[in-house]
């Protein structure tokens, strides 16, 4: 397997302040992995870094085996806060990113608009549809441009844990069989487990590193409602808590 990503002894600064220091970490194509690691760690810069939104101030990104200058065509972005446009419809916020590209894209937005359950919702604006909506308008926008690359920012923290199960389990079904390469930053260690091939464990900041990297050999499909309740979730979630545990105490006392 090649890397989709990899961070060459990557070290981001912000003024005198160092957020990661001397990361380095390959990502597999067609891997779903995830970062957790107390708040504050540099999560979000690490996505950005990929993203091609800032640049490390030392060492390098590269992305499908090439070094990343500018933003990273190759990967979309979903962000915590959803990034809808108010004053635009549902089928419009979801065709943006193929109108950017110049193409027109509305057979295909009807498409995601019915593949993410928004039937009869294209033509409504997002202050009229629930938390949970306005994700799966997010999640149609990052999809349907077809990604190598998906770089996802917390998605669902803001859900209630009912929807929020939905969502995690409609995005597993999107990346099924696709070989794309999800990136997916979370502070909930459950989570993590559950949708991930592997868990990356980043140490409480300043001057952040890798603690540990974890496979999670649970069986695809999963059961995102059971799932925590079988004892190899229970015995991988320990083995990573051990470590994950000590870096948010560390974060407390500072
Ligand atoms: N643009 C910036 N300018 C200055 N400092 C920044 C900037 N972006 C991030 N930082 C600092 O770098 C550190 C890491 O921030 P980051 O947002 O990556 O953390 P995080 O792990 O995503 O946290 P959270 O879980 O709360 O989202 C923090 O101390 C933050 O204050
Ligand atoms: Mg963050």
């Amino acid at each position: 397997m090649s890397d989709a990503v990899r961070l060459d002894d990557i070290t981001k600064r912000f003024g005198t302040y160092t957020a990661l220091e001397r990361v380095t970490l390959g990502i597999d194509t067609g891997r779903f992995v995830s970062i957790v690691g107390p708040s504050g760690c540099g999560k979000s810069t690490l996505l950005n870094l990929v993203a091609g939104l800032a640049a490390p101030d030392e060492g390098e990104v590269r992305v499908f085996g090439e070094t990343l200058r500018g933003i990273n065509r190759r990967a979309t972005y979903m962000f915590q806060q959803d990034a809808l446009l108010p004053w635009k419809s549902v089928l419009d916020n979801i065709r943006l990113g193929l109108a950017f590209r110049g193409e027109d894209g509305t057979e295909l937005a009807h498409q995601w608009v019915r593949r993410v359950g928004l039937d009869g919702f294209a033509d409504h604006f997002p202050y009229q549809l629930s938390g949970g909506m306005r994700k799966r308008v997010a999640m149609a926008q990052t999809w349907i441009v077809n990604p190598d690359l998906i770089l996802m920012d917390e998605p669902f923290g803001a859900l209630d844990v009912h929807t929020r199960h939905r969502m995690e389990s409609e995005i597993l079904d999107l990346w099924a069989g696709t070989n794309k390469t999800v990136v997916f930053v979370t502070h909930d260690l459950e989570e993590a487990i559950s949708m991930s091939d592997e868990v990356v464990v980043l140490s409480a900041g300043p001057a952040s590193g890798i603690v540990g990297r974890y496979q999670v050999d649970l069986p695809r499909p999963r059961n995102l409602i059971d799932i925590k309740t079988e004892p190899r979730f229970q015995e991988v979630y320990r083995g990573i808590w051990a470590d994950l545990r000590g870096e948010v105490l560390k974060s407390y006392a500072r």
